[in-house]
């Protein structure tokens, strides 16, 4: 596989785009690319002429100074991985080319981001759908590719996209774990060893809830104990929230019959953690 061609300012991405064979499939990411990331990736390659991954740790939608600093990047390990997957080209620009100088718009969306992380996160959102407003505005692309790890922030860039009249689809890929159940994310390598082999107790928390489920519970009140009950056997998992909540407006369910998602934020010391699953 050849490697990406690397583009770094906003001119040479357009300039790059402009001679560029469509369909394009754009991945917008952090870096610290991992399987998650690569099924991403690989699923654009699969759908699209042009493959374009952006790398931009983005400051504005980190609420927390330390969680930036301490964000893993190794650039030449996700040129590597990116190549691998089947990259065309990958755009990893500074923060100035981001958000050049002057720079003050915005972008908010409403209900959608006011529970779940964007409660635990204040300004998170905004920071996520200001940055991905550029990256959809500046790759022009057919699709573009989102996590399920994510959920709420899937809701909520579909929510934006449609809102803001941005033709770009955007496409939905299920959540990649470890083999022992951990949702791949860049913050686990952050995790003590103690803490990364306690931390499977997120997707047994979320396993237990659906097995309820399966089994007829049609409480979210009984849904969110259950994970809850799970939760608690892990001395080292400090949990933040746990969720069942209508899985387009994500407002917590009491008794319900249509779909729904459980979702959870757990601390391990300074590591936060998220996972979801969808019902059915
Ligand atoms: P990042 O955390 O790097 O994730 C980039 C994309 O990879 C997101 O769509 C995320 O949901 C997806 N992803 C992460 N872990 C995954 C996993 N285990 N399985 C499947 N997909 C996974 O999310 C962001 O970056 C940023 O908020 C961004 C959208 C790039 C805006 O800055």
């Amino acid at each position: 596989m050849a490697a990406p061609r690397v583009v770094r300012t906003r001119a040479e991405l357009r300039t790059f785009l402009a001679g560029a064979d469509r369909p394009i499939g754009l991945v917008p990411t952090m870096g610290a690319l991992h399987d998650g990331h690569v099924s991403l990736i690989r699923r654009a390659r699969a759908e699209s002429a042009t493959v374009l991954v952006t790398i931009f740790v983005n400051p504005r939608q980190f609420n927390d100074a330390a969680d930036f600093e301490k964000y893993p990047r190794d650039e030449a390990a996700d040129l590597h991985l990116a190549g691998l997957a089947g990259a065309d080209v990958v755009w990893i620009p500074s923060v100035e080319e981001v958000y050049p100088a002057g720079f003050q718009s915005t972008v908010r969306v409403g209900a959608l981001t006011e529970g779940l992380e964007g409660a635990a996160r204040p300004g998170h959102f905004e920071g996520v759908t200001t940055v991905v407003a550029i990256l959809l505005g500046l790759a022009g692309a057919e699709r573009a590719y989102f996590g399920q790890k994510d959920a709420q922030q899937l809701l909520v860039v579909r929510r934006m996209a449609a809102d803001l009249g941005i033709g770009t689809e955007i496409v939905a890929c299920p959540i990649v774990r470890e083999p022992d159940g951990l949702a791949m994310s860049s913050r686990n390598v952050r995790l003590t060893p103690e803490a990364r082999a306690a931390a499977p107790v997120l997707r047994r928390a979320l396993l237990a809830a659906r097995a309820r489920y399966e089994a007829g519970e049609r409480d979210g009140a009984a849904l969110r104990a259950a994970m809850r009950e799970v939760l608690s056997t892990e001395p080292l998992a400090e949990r933040e929230y746990v969720s069942c909540a209508d899985s387009e407006t994500l407002n917590e369910l009491a008794r319900f019959d249509g779909p729904a998602l459980l979702s959870m934020a757990v601390r391990f010391g300074t590591v936060r953690l998220i996972d979801n699953e969808p019902l059915p």
